[in-house]
């Protein structure tokens, strides 16, 4: 007999001060040990009585949504998706972040939105007029090209089958305590941790 297979809170690459001053250590450790915990637990839960979905990953998850028990799916969707979107957004960020966009997806950058602060610009604005909680991710459509698109909630491009390269956390629990209501100025901070070799990994390891 196997065990189940439970789904873990992955360990942060760095420390919790380690992106001070942009991302505060109070708000990242809350952050991840309270909200993104909370996602994981309540998936574990989810699946406790369906042993056949314990051995899928997190993205065989979301990508087969519909085959999910009616009970479980809006949870399953949610806290999945949760789990997910945050692992994405711990793993893009660094405290050594450099601000040199790597070639190879620099040059998609440019071909695709003009220039790289033009990318960055459109992207701050998605982030900006998320409304409410959601995420801003560049995805890479099923069609190969680069794309910047909102969710709501904990919805995220796996769903229509693109592939997220990097990510933004827009919920209000990323940044209040140190931005309060101030989310421009949290994402204008939050590209000084924008990790570009770990955004080009992904871009360069498509599933
Ligand atoms: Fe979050």
């Amino acid at each position: 007999m196997t065990m189940p297979m439970k789904h873990e809170l992955p360990k942060l690459p760095y420390a919790y001060n380690a992106l001070e001053p942009f991302i505060d250590a109070k708000t990242l450790e809350i952050h991840h040990t309270k909200h993104h915990q909370s996602y994981v637990d309540k998936l574990n839960a989810a699946l406790e009585k369906y042993p056949e979905l314990q051995s899928k990953t997190i993205e065989e998850l979301i990508k087969s949504l519909y085959d999910i028990p009616e009970a479980i799916r809006t949870t399953v969707r949610n806290n999945a998706g949760g789990h997910f979107s945050h692992t994405l957004y711990w793993n893009t960020m660094s405290p050594t972040a450099e601000e040199y966009v790597p070639e190879k997806l620099g040059k998609e950058i440019i071909g695709t939105f003009g220039s790289i602060v033009e990318f960055k610009d459109q992207f701050s604005k998605a982030a900006a007029n998320v409304f409410g909680s959601g995420w801003v991710w560049l995805i890479v459509t099923t069609n190969g090209k680069l794309k910047i698109v909102s969710t709501q909630g904990h919805d995220n491009p796996l769903m229509t089958g693109d592939r997220p390269l990097m990510v933004i956390d827009a919920w209000e629990h990323a940044y209040y305590l140190h931005y309060q209501n101030r989310r421009p100025e949290y994402i204008e901070n939050w590209w000084n941790v924008v990790d570009w070799k770990a955004v080009e990994k992904n871009y360069n390891s498509p599933e």
